[in-house]
Order: C-alpha cells, then structure tokens, then sequence
C-alpha cells in the first residue's frame, strides 16, 4: 500500500510586499493606497510528499525554497492556495524562533514541546535527551537571555532532532555551534534521516549531500517548479540549467 500524503502544496502563491520604508510598511496595513512593490516568492505551486519520502529542494539564491520551508512549519502563510501537512514538523532553520528569554532553557523546552503538540508524558520523555544533546551544563536553569546566540541555537537544535519528529525539514545553512556540535548535529540529522518512516524536506546547495539523503529532486526557478522526479534525474536537470 502507497503512505499516506503528509505534506501536500495546492497551487500555492505566496507574495511578499515590498514597502519603501517600514513606515510606508505600517501604513500599509491600514490602507490599501500606500504603494508597494510585489515579490512573488512562490508561483503556483503544487506537489505532495508521502510518508518516509525524503526530498531536495533544488534552486538558486532566492528561488523560493525557505519560504516554501516556512510555510510547512507555518512561520508564514500562502497568500493564494492551500497548505496541508499531517504530523509533528520539527524544523533546523530559525532554530531560536519560539523561545522565551525571560524563562530558562529547560522551560523553553517544555514550552517548545508543547507547541510542537507534545503532552507532559512525551515532554518527560524526551527532556533528559534534549538536555544532554544541547550540553550547556548549568545553563539549562539560566534565563536565555544569559546565552550566547551559540548556545541558543545549540538548545533549539537539540530540541528539534531530539522530539522524534514525524516531518524533519533541514534548511542547510546547518553550521550551529563549534566543531564538535556540528559533528554531532550531522550524525543525528542522518541518523533520523535514516528513519523510514520520517519525512524529510531538505535544502542545500551541495548536490553530493542531497544525493546521498534524498531519493527525489523538485527544481525551482524564481519560485516556480521546474522539475520534481528522481534525485540522479533532478541534479542532472538542475546542472544543466546552471
Ligand atoms: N520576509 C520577506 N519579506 C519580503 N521578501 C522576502 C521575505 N522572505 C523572502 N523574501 C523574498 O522571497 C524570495 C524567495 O526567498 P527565499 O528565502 O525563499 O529564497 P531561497 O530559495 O531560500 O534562497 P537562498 O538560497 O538564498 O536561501 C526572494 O526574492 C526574497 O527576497
Ligand atoms: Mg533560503
């Protein structure tokens, strides 16, 4: 039997106004007089992902790949046509969104966890996981606003490979912490990879690194999809056009 569809685009747009300053911004939404420029970031947009599917998002700087991300993890919403995903979404990009300053590392986890639909059980569960991972030592029961941007990101990394996603996304720019984080970011990144029944939606610049997690490519150009098939057959396409 086929997986089910966890995360399917239906004719997605998504347009960002551009305003001359952010007070014309303010303005803006107030009255629709106030001029803008328009940015379609992604065009008409359609495609489905099934259950264990782990797919490479493939295009240049700009071509619209974070904001089809973001709108997966619902940072941001399309401006036209729907988005539907099924399953817990964990996310490496914008790893300290969501977090409290004021509370300390361990209630963040908590309060992450519980965004992500987790209940108390499974927060218990994973939380003696996360706290190792993140490995900030007595930092755990400091407020976040006595961390460095490292160890923040270090915490919502953990966070995020450690809360046994159903949906991982990865947008690549994965370079958090020093070395010996990143050394331990890239196992446990393949390891659930390794995981068939987690979905993966991946963006990367290095061909060699999609091809060895993903088995299937979708290409796109200034927010428009070009190609969506198998990996081998998405590189050669993407090498091709540049
Ligand atoms: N918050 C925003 N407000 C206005 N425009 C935005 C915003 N975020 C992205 N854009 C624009 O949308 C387009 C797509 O951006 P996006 O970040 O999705 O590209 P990308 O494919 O991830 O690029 P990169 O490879 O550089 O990460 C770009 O033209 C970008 O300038
Ligand atoms: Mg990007």
């Amino acid at each position: 039997m086929e997986n089910e569809v966890v995360v399917r685009f239906d004719n997605v747009t998504k347009l960002y106004k551009l305003y001359k300053s952010s007070r014309a911004r303010f303005k803006g939404l107030f009255s629709k007089k106030v001029p803008y420029k328009e940015n379609r970031a992604v065009k008409n947009l359609s495609f489905e992902v099934r259950r264990g599917e782990s797919v490479a998002l493939f295009g240049r700087n700009g071509a619209g790949k974070s904001t089809i991300l973001k709108m997966v993890t619902g940072v941001t919403f399309p401006t036209e046509g729907e988005v539907y995903v099924n399953g817990k979404v964990s996310a490496l990009l914008e790893l300290s969104a969501g977090f409290d300053i004021e509370s300390t590392g361990r209630e963040n986890i908590s309060f992450k966890c519980s965004l992500m639909s987790m209940n108390e059980e499974e927060i218990k569960a994973v939380e003696g996981d996360i706290i190792k991972f993140a490995d900030i030592g007595d930092y755990i029961d400091q407020p976040l606003r006595s961390y460095s941007s490292g160890m923040k990101a270090r915490l919502g990394f953990a966070i995020n490979v450690n809360a046994q996603p159903d949906i991982l996304i990865v947008d690549e720019a994965l370079s958090v912490g020093d070395k010996a984080f990143q050394k331990k970011c890239k196992d446990k990144v393949a390891e659930i990879m390794a995981d068939e029944d987690v979905t993966l939606l991946f963006v990367t610049h290095s061909l060699t690194t999609a091809q060895d997690f993903c088995s299937r490519g979708i290409v796109l150009e200034k927010g428009t999809k070009l190609f969506d098939g198998p990996i081998e057959e998405a590189i050669e396409f993407y090498e091709a056009k540049n």
